[in-house]
């Protein structure tokens, strides 16, 4: 189904809970955000309803996000629900990847089709300073864990922070040899940006997709590893708003998500649904509508209703908006 601006909307990105083993400075303070209730947050059987409402909007794609999927409890036979829906096309997961060593193969059997990894640097001192909990071996056991039970693509999502700029060549260099899609993001001013532990976010500070790019390709012509150039028909699969890159001969890629310097919002194609059952029409916007409310007490035409308010509330664009009521760990990314 089109919105007002004429963009077809078949994407839904779901937060299943707020809650994250980690704490990532560019995500939550460091004591974590005050945690939804039980009440407030969708049962699954919700969260399946909502998608079958959606799909009647013509909703084709679904993400699941968190805070980190994986500590929700009935994940697995939720991706099996919502993947035996015959309208979903593919039905997606954005992780930190710490729990995928026991549970990657179940949710591929489960028909979870693909996974994006959060993961920002190779240096053990600095994502330990990231994340303020995680450990890098267990992120790169979820990586692992990840390709060999078989996902294709796996993409790594990396926040392009100005700190880890001396490892960019080497992260970029992930994509070489496994079939890895390396992804730099803009910093997005999304929550409370005012003090992120030392990384404030502010526009001035914020590398851009095109400086990580030259970084890259000066680092590699000096090592004599060519440069990046269009990947072309090499691009993996997605829904998503990257622009894909690769090094001659590698067997995967690296993608550039620039919503900042050059966005692209004239092609967004999605809706965000919060893990306390509202309806979020764009990232950087506070508005929200209530499906919690009518998938508890309405009729499914009720929950209908709701979809189509937030498909014709979604902006034209985010209009440099800096700053939102809620952070990244209870929007979903
Ligand atoms: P695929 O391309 O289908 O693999 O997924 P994706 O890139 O849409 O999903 P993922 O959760 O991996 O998101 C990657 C990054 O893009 C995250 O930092 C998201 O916050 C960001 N992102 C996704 N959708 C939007 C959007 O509509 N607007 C903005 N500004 N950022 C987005
Ligand atoms: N800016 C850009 N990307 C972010 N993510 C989390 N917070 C931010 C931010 N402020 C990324 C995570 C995750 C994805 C869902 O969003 O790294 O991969
Ligand atoms: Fe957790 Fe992801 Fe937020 Fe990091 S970015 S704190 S892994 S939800």
């Amino acid at each position: 189904m089109k919105d007002g601006h004429g963009r077809v909307i078949d994407y839904l990105r779901i937060s299943l809970t707020d809650r994250c083993n980690f704490r990532c400075v560019y995500c939550m303070p460091e004591e974590g955000v005050q945690q939804l209730s039980h009440f407030d947050i969708l049962r699954i059987e919700e969260v399946e309803q909502a998608v079958r409402v959606a799909t009647t909007i013509g909703i084709k794609s679904v993400r699941l996000t968190g805070g980190e999927p994986t500590v929700r409890k009935g994940l697995v036979d939720l991706v099996r629900n919502i993947a035996a829906m015959p309208e979903i096309e593919n039905v997606s997961m954005t992780t930190n990847g710490v729990l995928l060593p026991r549970m990657a193969a179940d949710l591929k059997a489960a028909g979870l089709s693909r996974v994006n990894l959060s993961l920002d640097t190779l240096d053990a001192e600095k994502f330990h300073k990231i994340t303020r909990c995680g450990s890098l071996d267990d992120a790169l056991c979820g990586i692992d864990a990840a390709l060999e039970s078989g996902f294709n693509p796996v993409k790594i999502n990396a926040v392009a922070l100005r700190s880890l700029a001396d490892g960019f060549l080497d992260f970029a260099k992930l994509s070489i040899d496994r079939p890895l899609h390396v992804r730099f993001i803009e910093h997005m001013p999304i929550g409370d940006v005012s003090e992120v532990d030392g990384i404030s976010w502010g526009k001035d500070g914020v590398i851009s997709c095109e400086e990580v790019f030259n970084i890259i390709n000066e680092g590699a012509r000096a090592q004599g590893l060519g440069e990046l150039v269009p990947a072309g028909e090499d691009k993996p699969i997605g829904w998503g708003p990257a622009e894909y890159y690769h090094f001659p001969g590698a067997a995967g890629t690296v993608g550039f998500i620039s919503p900042l310097s050059r966005h692209f919002c004239s092609k967004c194609n999605r809706l965000r649904l919060t893990a306390d059952g509202k309806l979020r029409p764009c990232l950087f916007s506070d508005v929200e509508y209530d499906l919690r409310t009518a998938l508890r007490e309405g009729t499914e035409e009720d929950q209908r209703a709701v979809f189509l308010q937030a498909l014709g509330a979604k902006p034209d664009e985010h209009h440099d908006k800096v700053g939102t009521e809620r952070g990244m760990s209870q929007i979903g990314g």
